[in-house]
């Protein structure tokens, strides 16, 4: 993968920078701004270099110019993270020069998401060179991530470069033993990931609902909890092979219904009765969870174990956040729903690695190639 050193002399030269800034927005806030953060050192590396910068970004998924997507709070908020005043710019056909310009969202266009050369041209005409910091994008083959970097200088940005060499270091060459955590709703979502793990991890743990096809392929009663009917058959695949490197809960905490203030219900073992959902691991599991990451070299974790965003369920995933937090281990956390849990736990700073990216970092460790890195090798 070429880098920033790649890219040679960049005095008074222009970089279009294809960041991640699809953050979470509640009325036109900005809710979480942490993957604005993660791209500032890239972008004062280049700025450092004497580089313009032409910042590229989506946000959401648009069907058309609708405002609630416009980038303008993004761009608001780098202008006081950065020191530096970025212009946002609504129209490819007249960007202003300047320290920093920032298009409006690339999927405004409509050969974005298509990975339209002649949207790349244009692009690749407002600058002299490329860099993708966009990890959470770089599953996608799409214009501003892929079609340009073939029209330009290009070179992996720092933040994509260290989110690739750490999601590939663990599998390749982990400190062990390597342990994985892997939960949420559904098997399917996950079955590369647990099926990659379970080829190089020497401990695969499993929370969340989707624990619940390998229950009811055990012949386990689940009640009314949720249990994805096409998760059965890889379930009943990974049972067959994983031998006893995987791990399931040997409790739960189940309630009524997806709720708050459901009724709630310690199960000491793992059949849930009629009219009850498994909503959580329970305190057995979580303890047997938590010395596993004590003792690993090296964890990755992907996946809440249970309901965390109702405050009845949240212990299980807690308490696993709480242990990869103490962990002594390198400890790797993928993006999406388990780095929403360590922020909502404050224990965001407290992991080796805490990936920007959801799909991509599960492509990654799947062992997909990325469209969005393996254009600038
Ligand atoms: C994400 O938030 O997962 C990335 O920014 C990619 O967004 P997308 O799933 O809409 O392509
Ligand atoms: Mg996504």
């Amino acid at each position: 993968m070429r880098t920033l050193d790649d890219l040679g002399d960049l005095g008074g030269k222009r970089v279009l920078v294809r960041v991640d800034f699809n953050v979470p927005l509640k009325d036109g806030t900005i809710t979480d701004d942490a993957r604005i953060r993660a791209a500032l050192p890239t972008l004062q590396e280049l700025q450092r270099r004497g580089a313009r910068l032409v910042l590229a970004a989506h946000l959401g998924r648009p069907k058309d110019r609708e405002p609630e997507f416009s980038l303008a709070p993004v761009a608001a908020r780098l202008s006081e993270l950065l020191g530096t005043e970025v212009t946002l710019a609504g129209d490819l056909g007249a960007v202003p020069d300047g320290p920093a310009v920032m298009l409006e969202n690339v999927r405004y266009e409509a050969g974005e998401t298509k990975d339209d050369p002649e949207l790349a041209r244009r692009y690749a005409a407002l600058a002299d060179a490329y860099v993708n910091d966009a990890f959470g994008a770089a599953h996608r083959a799409h214009a501003s991530t892929h079609a340009v970097a073939k029209l330009l200088p290009s070179a992996a940005g720092l933040l994509l470069q260290r989110e690739v060499e750490t999601l590939q270091g663990i599998l390749a060459d982990p400190r062990r033993p390597l342990v994985a955590i892997v939960g949420g709703a559904k098997v399917t979502d996950k079955i590369g990931v647990l099926e990659a793990f379970l080829d190089v991890a020497d401990t695969v743990l499993i929370g969340g609902a989707m624990c619940f096809p390998f229950f009811k392929v055990q012949g386990h009663d689940v009640g009314a909890s949720l249990c994805e009917e096409e998760g059965l058959e890889p379930a009943r695949r990974v049972l067959g092979s994983a031998g006893d490197k995987l791990r399931l809960p040997v409790d739960l905490v189940a309630g009524q219904s997806f709720s708050a203030d459901t009724p709630v219900t310690a199960i000491g073992g793992i059949d849930v009765p009629d009219g009850l959902m498994g909503l959580d691991v329970g305190p057995r599991t979580a303890e047997a969870y938590g010395a596993a990451i004590r003792d690993a070299g090296t964890v990755f974790w992907n996946g809440p174990m249970g309901a965390f965003e109702l405050a009845p369920f949240a212990a299980g995933t807690r308490a696993v956040a709480e242990a990869v937090a103490a962990a002594s281990g390198t400890t790797v956390v993928g993006g999406g729903d388990s780095a929403a849990a360590l922020r909502q736990f404050g224990l965001e700073d407290r992991v080796s690695h805490l990936s920007t990216g959801g799909g991509a970092s599960l492509e990654l460790i799947e062992g997909k190639t990325l469209p969005g890195v393996e254009v600038l090798s």
